[in-house]
């Protein structure tokens, strides 16, 4: 297990160009299988899921080049429609292939994904998406077998806007015979980011990053060049960073309107917000003030992908504190660590209740999880004393280089 050995107490203040989207590149790298041709997608983070991502596109046949924050997919030879085993279960997101795969080959197998850290994940609204537009799916001996003699558009009802069920029902629906409309859609900004090139391989979606995207059949699509959304939640992530030691930050290349949610929490905390085209500047405080409520809700609400980090801000602001996590069954799991460095949190089922205090203690705490060894990061950084943050194959999932940007913003911070 890699270790970040972070001595707490310095301000976090400078700028930073916020890496590309893994939640839009894992879902777009998986659409150019549909092309026959060649793709270039740029702003690419690296990141141990796009290298992963990268080795899925190769077991399926394709032809993967990555120069610097590029990645350049020829699908041509695309020759195989499995995800093994191996594959699936070092990266469950791979399940975003399904509708890529269904689309270009007409019929896929793919291990079942499983849990992770977070919770069980379930897979029944994607299959229910797939159905609807005239998948034949069986499930047997842990693998989904799916087979179409033709993808029939149709109507695609999500029970909950689940974000996976969202892309694979986009990915599969593209070249339907016909037209397709999912309603109750996931409005997430790597949803618009998705829809986009998707039209940019000449596919027909209109309405992506709305509650109902209708989709209508193309005969073939062609390879693309595009470039990657900035990835809001690492953004927010350094945000938190600065904020929780009183710092300046300033982050480039960013969409502030993807952000408006976590920048309300960080203005109502106490620090001072300036939104420019690309770029948002912060001031924070000393100490910031609780925040009563975050609820944590699908797009344009407050993102479950952040609750850790802004849990780690709680922890020392001044007053009380409650977070609902209303999406994932299992992500407070960084609670027991912030807990280990004298933070004051009660976990009652979905709910946990911080009681700020003036300051943490450097600790040996574990990361479980990607966000929240992100969060135990952002709460070292303010820690009085030496935190050994191990796990960290966990935060390289989602961030690139951590401890370079950190130590461009003046944190003491090795890799170990
Ligand atoms: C995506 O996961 C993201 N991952 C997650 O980011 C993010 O937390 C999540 O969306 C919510 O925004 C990627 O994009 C790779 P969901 P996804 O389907 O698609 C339930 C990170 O840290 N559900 O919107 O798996 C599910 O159990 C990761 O970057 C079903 O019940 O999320 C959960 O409670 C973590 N049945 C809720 O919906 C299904 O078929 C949200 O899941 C699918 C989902």
């Amino acid at each position: 297990m890699g270790k970040l050995i972070i001595k707490g107490g310095e301000k976090i203040s400078g700028e930073i160009r916020v890496q590309g989207a893994k939640n839009a590149v894992l879902p777009i790298l998986a659409a150019t299988v549909m092309a026959d041709g060649i793709s270039v997608i740029k702003n690419c983070p690296c990141l141990r899921d796009v290298d992963k991502t990268d080795l899925v596109l190769e077991r399926l046949g394709c032809n993967v080049k990555r120069e610097a924050d590029t990645v350049t997919v020829d699908a041509r030879g695309m020759c195989d429609c499995r995800i093994c085993e191996d594959l699936m279960r070092e990266m469950r997101s791979s399940i975003v292939f399904l509708g890529a795969i269904i689309s270009r080959c007409k019929k896929a197998v793919v291990s079942m994904p499983g849990g992770c850290p977070i919770g069980l994940r379930p897979i029944d609204l994607h299959l229910k998406a797939l159905r609807a537009l005239g998948v034949e799916i069986r499930e047997e001996h842990g693998y989904i077998k799916c087979e179409a003699a033709e993808i029939t558009g149709g109507g695609i009802h999500l029970d909950f806007p689940s974000v996976g069920a969202t892309e694979n029902a986009m990915l599969a629906a593209v070249c339907a015979k016909g037209s397709t409309t999912i309603s109750n859609a996931a409005r997430e900004p790597e949803i618009t980011d998705l829809g986009n090139f998707l039209n940019k391989m000449g596919a027909r979606v209109h309405g992506a990053g709305s509650s109902v995207i209708t989709i209508d059949g193309v005969e073939k699509l062609r390879g693309a060049e595009y470039t990657i959304m900035p990835d809001r939640i690492v953004a927010a992530t350094y945000l938190a960073a600065s904020a929780i030691t009183g710092g300046e930050m300033c982050l480039r290349g960013v969409n502030p309107r993807d952000m408006r949610a976590m920048l309300h929490v960080l203005t109502e905390m106490g620090a001072e917000i300036k939104c420019e085209k690309n770029r948002i500047i912060q001031t924070a405080p000393n100490r910031l003030k609780s925040v009563h409520t975050i609820r944590t809700m699908p797009y344009p609400g407050f993102p479950t992908d952040i609750q850790s980090p802004f849990m780690s801000l709680a922890a020392t602001a001044r007053g009380t504190s409650v977070f609902i996590e209303n999406i994932f069954e299992n992500r407070f799991q960084h609670v027991d660590e912030l807990t280990r460095m004298g933070a004051d949190i009660k976990v009652e089922g979905r709910s946990a209740v911080v009681r700020g205090v003036k300051e943490l203690q450097g600790a040996n705490v574990v990361a479980r999880e990607l966000r929240g060894g992100a969060a135990l990061v952002v709460a070292a950084l303010a820690a009085n004393g030496i935190t050994a943050v191990s796990g960290t194959e966990f935060i390289d999932r989602g961030y690139e280089s951590i401890e370079k940007y950190l130590l461009s913003c003046g944190a003491n911070i090795r890799r170990e």
